[in-house]
């Protein structure tokens, strides 16, 4: 059985869990990538979709490109701090990009949204 979200519970913008997978619907495009942030492991499917369609992390704002998985923006702090951590945000996000979120197609089954794969 696929992991599925009601599309009535998906409009643009909005972010879902369905088993393992954030289920993200950017307004141009539906797509699952895995849950746990690479920074700290926040539950990306707690997430929200910015002006650009990418995903941002609900703990310290990692932006990940959902078509990749890749982190295109590191993290604003760490453990409780929100901040400015100019060297290790460069050094998370190098990280990132290198140890992508596994990325699935997300496609609309008649009153689902369905996790392909
Ligand atoms: S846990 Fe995602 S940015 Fe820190």
């Amino acid at each position: 059985m696929p992991d599925r979200v009601p599309a009535t519970d998906l409009p643009p913008g909005a972010v879902r869990p369905a088993g393992p997978w954030a289920v993200v619907n950017t307004g141009d495009r539906l797509s699952a990538v895995s849950r746990r942030c690479r920074h700290q492991l926040a539950d990306l499917a707690e997430g929200s979709v910015d002006a650009d369609g990418c995903l941002v992390c609900p703990w310290h704002q990692a932006r990940y490109d959902t078509s990749t998985g890749e982190m295109v923006t590191g993290p604003r702090g760490f453990l409780g701090w929100h901040g400015p951590t100019p060297g290790y945000t460069t050094l998370v996000r190098w990280f990132g990009q290198v140890a992508r979120l596994r990325v699935r197609r997300a496609v609309r089954r008649g009153d689902d949204v369905v996790v392909e794969g």
